[in-house]
């Protein structure tokens, strides 16, 4: 529809009418069904206020959005179609790695990938709008939803999040394989005190135009539709209520001028957190801040007429909003294909899953990362006996929260990837322990430990289950839960050819086990394929090459822990493990965490030779092109994740003693040598100084390549 024709449709629609386009209700409260809800129970009101409303979320099938749709569609006097919205976070049916998992692949045209073949299915399945990326910027591991994010770096989140966004719009909204996408949780969702979901937050300006903004500035950027404000207090005020972040640094800086949306309830929580006196109050101070869409809370259906009419809101808003939402539908082509190609024979998304797949294995390796190795893996193909130990040993719950449409039953076990890999080998499957927190259960060690001691080879599978990271998931500690501690150390140490390989949707404190671990493959929540990925990564059928998006602590009372910290006025001077009275640091615990952002291993070595800048002096504004040569020392073939680091060495506000500049992959045989050429946007030199201003400060800056905390080599270069 042309621009003239929907400004026409919207000047020949009710105030009603144009409310409801700004109104989202489940498909649960509409169909009256008890179908799956993703927060609490959606309030039911009476058949006339929920009369007109603009877009669905959570329904389970193509089918359910044709019928409604149509049925909507059929009733009033302006047909406007529904937007059917879900949270497609990575993957619909064939699920993909967790995207924490997904940003340590380093690899953005993989993400893109995996966001396109989501959107595909999902499409198919009859969604128009994904509630993707998710780049709150997150330094605790104690909040569950970090599996979500994009990991601790602004830089990496940003670049995975704009993939994200590419792959699931495509180059044309009206593609039927193509879904309009949601940015969320705008903005410091994922600094909750203690941890705690939906718990407050307080960061300086400082820290937030640092940290915390850039990413969904590069989402909006990269084409982003929507975007979800946070419903946690932010410096004292909830985001969809705060005007400074919503009017003044989303609307008047940033110029966005596509749609948002609330989070789950968020209008009717304002008034459990003190800020609005009653729904009416909420529906207002929404409004104010340029709140399009209220998801459930049902305050714009009940009560924004009446702002309106009673002069609170002007019908100018309401306008404005409306026209947002109109011109989503019309990017999606829903004036045309209501249905937007979505299918209504469930072999349509099945036949995508089948394709789908070989995708969902190369993710789940690709993001894998090799925390630990003492030489034991790759295990030999030729092994006889293989025990896969671990409440994950046989489990197909190794998908990950938010894959809302995925199908278990789909998931490929470890214990199936390593038949299907040996057929010839005995393989053992026992479970040893539950990883249920707080469970006390250690009568099935002893059995585990016999199937170690008469393997030639253990597989080791521990960690958290799926519903113990996502929404609400938060946890106080976060090392293995119930008995697996014991369970590694007892199988450990019945056989020393073990491989401990980690599940789970969050850094974990792995202290305990560390030690007495010969080798630790963190696999994250792996997706569909996660047996299949397990199995050629651990007999050397496939290489690891994964990083950590996101450190992993040496324990709890390090947290919030990242790698890009500052510097204090007495940095810590001694090695790691040991004390220095009168400097930063802990008596009792190192500084650094266990596995810092950036680590992970391979089956070789690499030597890095070379880091030759193009220039050391440059004027502000330039980037900078750089050169990394390295050599393959092993017996491998490998990948290397290069990783450039930089540190502007005297400014005007303190600075991170590393922050991630740029970073490219290269494989290499054995033996050989190679190349990669990087450059470090000038965008990476800027500061968020004192008077408010991003700026480039000029002056000395260290670069070095390696990963956060090892430097191996560096030069430095100067800002003119
Ligand atoms: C609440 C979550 O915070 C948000 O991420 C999600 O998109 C909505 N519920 C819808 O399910």
């Amino acid at each position: 529809m042309k621009a003239e024709a929907l400004k026409e449709l919207l000047d020949s629609m009710s105030l009603a009418e144009k409310i409801g386009q700004l109104v989202q209700w489940n498909y649960a409260a509409l169909a009256m069904t008890d179908a799956e809800v993703t927060g609490p129970e959606t309030l039911r009101l009476s058949a006339d206020a929920m009369k007109y409303f603009g877009s669905v979320l959570n329904f389970s099938s193509a089918d359910e959005m044709i019928r409604l749709q149509k049925q909507y569609m059929s009733g009033g006097e302006h047909p406007v179609p529904l937007l059917f919205m879900m949270d497609v976070i990575h993957g619909y049916r064939t699920a993909f790695p967790i995207p924490l998992a997904q940003a340590g692949s380093f690899d953005p045209d993989l993400v893109r990938e995996c966001a396109k073949a989501a959107s595909a299915e999902a499409a198919a399945g009859g969604v128009h709008l994904t509630f993707t990326p998710m780049v709150d910027h997150v330094r605790d591991p104690r909040w569950g939803r970090v599996m979500e994010s994009c990991g601790e770096d602004p830089y990496l989140s940003g670049i995975m999040g704009a993939a994200q966004v590419e792959g699931f719009r495509g180059k044309d909204l009206t593609d039927k394989n193509a879904l309009a996408v949601c940015v969320k949780h705008y903005a410091g969702y994922g600094a909750p005190e203690g941890g705690r979901d939906y718990n407050q937050a307080e960061l300086s300006e400082h820290v937030l135009r640092e940290w915390y903004l850039p990413a969904y500035k590069a989402c909006l950027d990269a084409g982003a539709d929507m975007i979800m404000p946070s419903f946690n207090a932010l410096n004292g005020i909830p985001s969809v209520a705060n005007p400074w972040l919503m009017n003044q640094v989303l609307r008047d800086e940033w110029h966005f001028n596509g749609t948002v949306i609330s989070d789950y309830n968020a209008l009717d929580e304002l008034i459990t957190q003190g800020i609005a006196e009653n729904r009416r109050h909420a529906a207002v101070l929404a409004m104010n801040c340029g709140c399009d869409i209220d998801m459930v809370s049902g305050c714009y259906a009940s009560d924004l007429e009446k702002a309106v009419r009673d002069g609170l809101i002007s019908e100018e808003q309401i306008n404005t909003a409306a026209m947002r939402v109109l011109k989503v539908k019309n990017d999606l082509g829903l004036f045309e294909d209501p249905f937007h190609g979505a299918s209504a024979d469930p072999e349509t998304v099945g036949n995508l899953v089948r394709q789908h797949r070989t995708l969902a294995e190369k993710a789940a390796v690709e993001s894998a990362v090799l925390l630990k190795n003492n030489g034991v893996l790759p295990f030999a193909g030729s092994v006889k006996k293989v025990a896969v130990i671990g409440p994950f040993a046989s489990s197909r719950e190794i998908v990950g929260a938010w894959c809302c449409n995925c199908d278990t039953s789909e998931t490929v076990t470890v214990a199936e990837g390593i038949r299907a890999l040996l057929p010839d080998a005995e393989i053992t499957a026992v479970s040893g322990c539950s990883a249920r927190i707080g469970d006390k259960d250690g009568s099935m060690i002893n059995e585990a430990v016999r199937a170690a001691e008469n393997a030639d080879c253990v597989v080791l599978c521990v960690g958290e289950e799926m519903e113990c990271s996502g929404e609400g998931r938060s946890r106080a500690s976060v090392t293995l839960p119930g008995m697996q501690a014991e369970l590694v150390r007892r199988v450990t140490g019945a056989n020393p050819v073990t491989a401990v390989v980690l599940f789970g949707g969050r850094p974990l404190d792995l202290t305990e086990i560390d030690a007495v671990s010969p080798a630790l493959l963190e696999m994250w929540m792996p997706g569909t394929e996660g047996g299949t990925a397990v199995a050629k990564l651990l007999f050397g059928v496939a290489e690891p090459c994964g990083r950590l998006a996101m450190s992993f602590p040496k324990s709890v009372g390090q947290l919030p822990l990242f790698y890009a910290r500052s510097n204090t006025g007495r940095p810590k001077q001694v090695p790691e493990d040991e004390y220095q009275p009168y400097c930063s640091n802990y008596m009792d615990c190192g500084n650094l965490p266990l596995y810092s952002f950036g680590h992970g291993l391979t089956y070789t070595e690499f030597r890095y030779d070379e880091l030759r800048p193009e220039k050391t002096v440059l004027r502000a504004g330039e980037d900078l092109n750089v050169t990394v040569r390295l050599t393959n020392t092993g017996k491998r073939t490998g990948t290397e994740i290069v990783q450039l680091y930089i540190n502007d060495k005297v400014s005007s506000v303190v600075t991170p003693v590393q922050k991630l500049a740029a970073f490219a992959k290269i494989s290499l045989a054995p033996g050989e040598s190679g190349e990669v050429r990087l450059t470090v946007s000038s965008e990476r030199m800027r500061l968020w100084n004192f008077s408010g201003q991003s700026v480039i400060e000029p002056g000395e800056f260290e670069i070095f390549a390696g990963y956060a905390d090892h430097p191996l080599l560096t030069r430095t270069f100067t800002v003119i």
